[in-house]
């Protein structure tokens, strides 16, 4: 995939697809000039500063910068930086994107994705390097298909702290995502001829595709303040549930309601799968632990690292009755076996070595950071907009006011290079909420917030002056 980037100051977009990342950013250089948008003249950032900016290491920018001066489309001075060569000419015409890949957006403010930038790269390549020398070469060949007992040990016991889970590694397993973990759950329910799950009445689409094509049946369950609400499980054999943080609109589920929907499991045999894809990041006070400890018999709890780490790695996992591990293991031998080796034990060691709780704190200070500004730029151009539920989480509902097209709005925002996501996007059933942005804040990238946030408010401030 291809992902948008700007140089800072600059602002200037490069597609760093694929792992040939040099390559990349100099044929992204290259191509600015020739078309102009990096006039002769112009200063390039320092390479730390954009290797920061890109999250790529400093000596692939300045191997870049290297071979681009020695082409003749970039020259150095010492102590003046380097800047675009006034002998860089206009060679050739620029190979155009396919028609097949579209355009990275400008500015990205759509929910579901954390800061990739603020990766934490060195401790990454540590955690990996002392997972490779510690591990057993049994490590490398054909494995458990619920993961490796070193991560599970050490998640059982992080999970146990963060968040309140009642987990011990032989009720767990470890899956490439959240995604693939409700797959592997949904096929055990259907296997069991326990078909029809509730699901939020505002969630994420590709969530209810995952369960339509293991062959459930949905039904959408009325959400307000307070979460799902517990009116129509009658007849149900499971719910997919976002407690920590309704996705997408943000509240916790209350404690009346995880008692109630603990008891409607207890009583019927129901099984609650747990969705807490980002409950490490709450701003307030402490994290709102999970709803399994309530009820570990009855609830399948399903973390990820998508948030917390970066949605590429791939790993997540699933906290079980026993019984549901090993009938999910089961397919997994026919399919990708396991969750890749190496990952599993870099992120074990990680979590021992204390990296990873420093990396969530720290990454928690800067989504917190970002949310206050959000909410400054938006007080200050559009105070009649509303926004609500920011206690946690990388996300923030902006209620339009009545009557707002959504998805006009996301099209207007569009023009300008700003891709929103409307809250329509994620209903289903009966959701019946006003007209309403899902904006993500965790991306883009630092440099680039400020400019997104300028454009999110001049497009809101048109809205308001239409419809006022
Ligand atoms: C509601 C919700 N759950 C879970 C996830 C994580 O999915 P995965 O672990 O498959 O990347 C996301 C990611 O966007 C999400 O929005």
């Amino acid at each position: 995939m291809a992902n948008g980037w700007a140089i800072s100051g600059l602002d200037l977009h490069i597609d760093l697809a694929g792992p040939r990342r040099r390559a990349a950013l100099e044929t992204a250089i290259r191509r600015a000039v020739q078309e102009g948008t990096l006039a002769p003249g112009t200063k390039v950032p320092p390479s730390r500063t954009l290797a920061a900016d890109l999250g790529i290491a400093r000596n692939t920018v300045a191997d870049a910068y290297a071979q681009l001066v020695a082409e003749g489309w970039l020259s150095s001075r010492q102590g003046s930086g380097t800047v675009v060569s006034s002998r860089a000419q206009v060679t050739a015409a620029v190979p155009r994107r396919a028609d097949y890949e579209p355009s990275p957006p400008r500015y990205d403010l759509r929910p579901g994705r954390p800061d990739v930038s603020s990766f934490p790269v060195r401790d990454w390549l540590t955690a990996t390097r002392a997972a490779l020398e510690r591990a057993p070469h049994g490590a490398l060949d054909y494995g458990d298909p619920r993961g490796r007992q070193e991560l599970r040990t050490e998640l059982a016991a992080y999970l146990g702290r963060a968040r309140g889970v009642r987990a011990d590694p032989a009720r767990m397993m470890i899956c490439s995502g959240f995604t693939q973990g409700l797959a592997l759950v949904a096929g055990v329910l259907r296997r069991q001829g326990r078909g029809r799950i509730g699901v939020e009445a505002y969630g994420h689409r590709l969530h209810r595709d995952v369960l339509t094509e293991a062959g459930l049946t949905l039904t959408g369950l009325p959400v307000d303040g307070q979460g799902a609400d517990t009116s129509r499980l009658e007849g149900l054999d499971a719910v997919l549930l976002t407690p920590a943080h309704q996705f997408p609109l943000g509240h916790p589920l209350s404690p009346e309601r995880r008692t109630a929907f603990a008891s409607w499991a207890a009583r019927t045999g129901g099984v609650i799968i747990e969705d807490d894809y980002d409950g490490e990041f709450r701003y307030d006070r402490r994290p709102v632990g999970a709803l399994q400890a309530l009820a570990p018999d009855h609830v399948v709890y399903a973390g990820t690292a998508s948030k917390t780490l970066a949605p590429g790695l791939r790993l997540g996992w699933l906290v079980a009755p026993e019984s549901l591990i090993v009938a999910a293991a089961e397919p997994r031998a026919r399919s990708d076996v396991h969750t890749s080796a190496i990952e599993q034990l870099a992120l074990a060691e990680l979590i021992s070595s204390g990296r990873f709780d420093r990396h969530v704190r720290k990454a928690r200070l800067t989504y917190r950071r970002r949310r206050d500004q959000l909410v400054a730029a938006l007080q200050h151009r559009v105070p009649a907009l509303a926004v609500t539920d920011l206690a946690a989480g990388l996300l923030a509902v902006i209620d339009l006011p009545p009557g707002t097209d959504e998805d006009a709005v996301v099209d207007q925002a569009a023009e300008s290079g700003l891709a929103l996501a409307a809250l329509g996007e994620h209903a289903f059933g009966p959701a019946d909420r006003g007209p309403a942005l899902v904006v993500g804040y965790a991306t883009p990238p630092a440099h680039a917030y400020a400019g997104a946030l300028s454009r999110l408010t001049a497009v809101l401030a048109e809205v308001v002056r239409v419809q006022g």
